[in-house]
């Protein structure tokens, strides 16, 4: 998604921007921008297409600087990526503006806009916001009133970061459904998207509410909000660090985020679990009224979160013996679910900021569920600022596209949320011991997993020439097939599909021959058998079968099955997390092998903030 930076300081801040669209690049982007006043007050834009280099090389070529400005990466949603849709988006007198999300009633706006005179240079709906800040300053004088002016007409999400020439000594941002931060600094002040960004020039920030508008100068922070009034917000103090967000000696981040996982998954679990026990106020201070109170679970999620959810489904139904339901956030949203009494509504989401997931918690939180919990990985987020309960995943941030961190921190969070339920449902002292033991246990068996990536990378080889795959796994392994296969296509290309192994027969038996390779998860447990008789299915038809495979589950490698052997005394509640690894190792393997972008696969977004 799109990404924003702005800064007004007493120095040149145009490495500042710059820097700060570098680290937001993991949003996914086709074209970026920099609107700078310089020293004779003039704005001064510059637009490329392609990467931020293209527009560093650029700003060495036409020297560029100021002490304000905003820059943007763009993520077109109305019209092509090409430098004039670019941001900054400019109108008359001088004013700049760029914008994240999508405004749904430009089209009468810039029709209005036209009859007034004002002449388009885009197909995009932020260059509409842009001339009607100009059509309302005429009017009231003044950018910060003709911003809030704007925003009332707007429809949509959008978060705003405009400059004026005519006010060299503010910016005016606005946030309605899209996220954006102030970055608090020492007689100079910064805003972006997200603290990633800000992080080498501050730790302190400020964080919009929904429909506040926010004027920015060097010594001074100004918030309105939604009604107009002065409205405090808190500065707030980041405990990231300047390089959590850099690779190190990793070549990708991805790789970088796949071993991370023993220390994400174990952070995941500190000071939540002691003393065989789970603290369930990591939930928050309601949460041992409301869990004992459950009686349902709907979870609801969209991609890698969503498969999250759809492994904890089986864990909720066996463990708690609770009722659960999961769905995409894009599908339950447009739905008119009937809710059963005391029914908790769980979002998942790396980011928080999902604009689907966040639209079916605003939706739920007006359909009668008895509470809401939050499994994510931003605190700042505005699913977690707008959920009941909250349980946050300690991942770290994730920066390529591809989940994998975030994925395994939610398993192991949604296992805490197991663990809480089964407790107020049946489960005894020496059951919750015996599953946070379990939980314990994840991160040295991840550990030993990774020690897999040698064999894994030469299994690539026979991979990476494919151009489907099909992926098999039974109960909770079904979503762990579905998330091997969504890491395969999102970052090699290549289409791969999974199927529940039983259901191989009622009809992607027909797809299957000699090159078409099945990739199959093997956990030794009371499915073994039945997953054996679909793979024999599979062999009959020619299908070559590469099989990650307990070492007690009796499978040898033969003609056409290859079977790669997992650490042993992986239980029944660890499957998930630990099966996980060798499909993400062979993802990243064939996409280096295809030559892919593998921290920013084509058309896609790291934080989907529109819907
Ligand atoms: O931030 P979220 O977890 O809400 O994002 C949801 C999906 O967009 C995300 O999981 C996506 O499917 C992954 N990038 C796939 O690896």
């Amino acid at each position: 998604m799109c990404g924003i930076v702005g800064a007004i300081a007493d120095r040149n801040i145009v490495p500042i921007l710059i820097e700060g669209l570098r680290r937001l690049e993991y949003r996914g982007y086709d074209s970026a921008g920099v609107a700078v006043l310089n020293s004779s007050g003039h704005l001064r834009r510059l637009r490329t297409v392609g990467k931020v280099k293209m527009l560093q090389d650029a700003i060495v070529e036409t020297p560029t600087d100021g002490q304000l400005g905003i820059a943007h990466t763009r993520w077109a949603t109305h019209g092509v990526p090409s430098e004039r849709n670019a941001h900054p988006h400019i109108s008359r007198d001088g004013i700049a503006i760029v914008h994240n999300g999508i405004i749904e009633n430009h089209e009468e706006l810039r029709e209005e806009l036209t009859s007034l005179g004002y002449t388009f240079t885009s197909e995009t709906d932020t260059e509409v916001i842009a001339h009607r800040i100009h059509h309302h300053k005429q009017k009231l004088g003044d950018i910060f009133r003709a911003v809030r002016a704007t925003v009332a007409e707007l429809e949509g999400a959008y978060a705003l970061a405009v400059v004026s020439e005519d006010s060299p000594d503010r910016i005016i941002l606005a946030r309605a459904g899209c996220p954006v931060v102030i970055g608090v600094g020492n007689n100079e002040n910064f805003v972006a998207s997200d603290v990633s960004a800000l992080l080498p020039v501050t730790r302190k920030f400020i964080f919009l509410d929904e429909g506040d508008v926010a004027e920015i100068r060097r010594q001074d922070v100004r918030v309105l909000d939604a009604e107009g009034n002065t409205a405090h917000r808190e500065v707030r103090e980041s405990a990231l660090s300047a390089d959590a967000a850099e690779k190190g000696d990793y070549p990708h981040f991805m790789l970088k985020e796949i071993f991370e996982q023993p220390r994400a998954v174990a952070q995941t679990l500190e000071e939540r679990v002691a003393g065989g026990k789970l603290l369930e106020a990591a939930f928050g201070p309601l949460a041992t009224e409301i869990f004992r109170r459950t009686e349902a679970v709907q979870i609801v999620a969209c991609g890698t979160s969503y498969h999250a959810g759809a492994v904890a489904k089986y864990y909720i139904e066996q463990i708690a013996r609770l009722p659960c339901w999961v769905e995409i956030a894009s599908e339950y949203r447009y739905r008119n679910p009937v809710v059963p009494k005391n029914t908790l509504f769980v979002t998942i989401s790396q980011s928080g900021e999902t604009a689907d997931t966040l639209a079916a918690l605003r939706m739920a939180k007006q359909s009668g569920y008895l509470s809401s919990l939050s499994i994510c990985n931003v605190p700042e987020s505005s699913l977690v600022r707008e959920s009941e309960l909250v349980l946050l995943t300690r991942a770290g941030p994730e920066i390529g596209v591809a989940s994998t961190k975030a994925f395994t921190t939610q398993l192991t969070a949604l296992g805490m949320l197991v663990v809480a339920l089964a407790k107020h449902h049946g489960a005894d002292a020496e059951r919750e011991r015996g599953l946070v033991q379990r939980l314990i246990e994840i991160p040295g068996l991840i550990e030993k997993t990774l020690h897999l990536e040698p064999t894994i990378k030469e299994l690539a080889k026979r991979f990476a020439d494919k151009h489907h795959a099909l992926f098999l796994g039974r109960g909770q392994m079904h979503p762990i097939a579905m998330e091997g296969a969504l890491k395969l296509k999102e970052i090699s290309y290549i289409h791969a599909e999974a199927y529940a192994a039983g259901e191989l027969k009622h009809g992607p038996l027909a797809l299957v021959d000699a090159d078409m390779p099945v990739i199959t998860v093997a956990p030794n447990n009371d499915l073994l058998e039945k997953l054996k008789s679909n793979l024999q299915e599979v062999r009959a038809r020619g299908g070559e079968l590469y099989v990650f495979a307990d070492p007690d589950s009796g499978m040898q490698s033969s003609d056409g099955v290859t079977i790669i052997t997992m650490p042993k005394h992986v239980s029944h509640f660890q499957a998930a997390a630990v099966y996980s690894i060798p499909l993400q190792l062979l993802s990243y393997h064939c996409a280096i092998l295809r030559g892919t972008d593998v921290d920013q696969p084509r058309n896609l977004a790291k934080s989907v903030t529109v819907e």
